[in-house]
């Protein structure tokens, strides 16, 4: 399975809706929308109300990603904005399985982000609830930043641990840096949502960059 997710940190905010119809129309799968709270990451972007006029914007299912400290205080907003998949970093949440559950009493997916330097056993005790596995390729904070390649290895080993559970739903989504230049790669260490921002929002033709993401994808 391979799913475009185009992170709306790199559209014109001026034309989000025009934005969001282009890359719709050029083949997204999801839309992921990047929730900073300048605490846990040094940058301040979008909260509730954004996610709730995406909706309104997009068919799409809206893949919202929390870098929040303290997200179990926020999940309410957000699942009610109207997120389809709803993750949080396993980094910023000392009762991770609490909010997870807490995500999914709301009926939607639940998701888990892991920071460049977390290693993937944070995961161990929680991976059979999961709907979603974020593996960061770059520190999060900011879009237009370079792949780091440990998310490979990263990738890899959260693939084995899902073959090995009992869990056969949860998909791996690889964030930051995605390029015509990486994405082969992820995708052979086993990754299906791949959340692209700059690589799609500063083309010219929004179709052509995510038609190429999804061909490298697949080969
Ligand atoms: C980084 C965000 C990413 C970012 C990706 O903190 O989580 O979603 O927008 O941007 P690019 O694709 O430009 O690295
Ligand atoms: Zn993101």
């Amino acid at each position: 399975m391979i799913l475009i997710s185009p992170s709306i940190l790199s559209a014109d905010f001026l034309m989000l809706g025009d934005e969001l119809n282009k890359v719709t129309q050029a083949g997204a799968n999801l839309i992921h929308i990047d929730v900073m709270d300048g605490h846990f990451v040094p940058n301040l972007t979008m909260g509730p109300l954004i996610v709730e006029a995406v909706k309104r914007g997009t068919s799409l299912p809206l893949d919202v990603h929390l870098m929040i400290n303290n997200p179990e205080r926020s999940i309410e907003y957000y699942a009610k904005a109207g997120a389809d998949y709803l993750t949080i970093h396993s980094e910023s949440c000392i009762h991770l399985e609490r909010a997870i559950k807490q995500i999914k009493s709301f009926g939607i997916k639940a998701g888990v982000a892991l920071n460049p330097s977390t290693h993937e056993s944070a995961l161990s005790y929680v991976l059979d609830e999961l709907d979603l596995v974020l593996v960061m390729s770059v520190n999060p904070g900011f879009a237009h930043q370079q792949f780091l390649p440990s998310a490979l290895k990263k990738i890899s080993s959260i693939k084995n641990m899902l073959l090995k559970s009992s869990n056969k739903n949860c998909l791996i989504s690889v964030d930051g840096g995605i390029n015509d230049q990486t994405i082969a790669a992820c995708a052979k260490a086993g990754a299906q949502i791949f959340v692209a921002g700059s690589y799609i929002f500063k083309a010219l033709d929004y179709e052509k960059a995510i038609t190429s993401l999804k061909t490298l994808a697949q080969a």
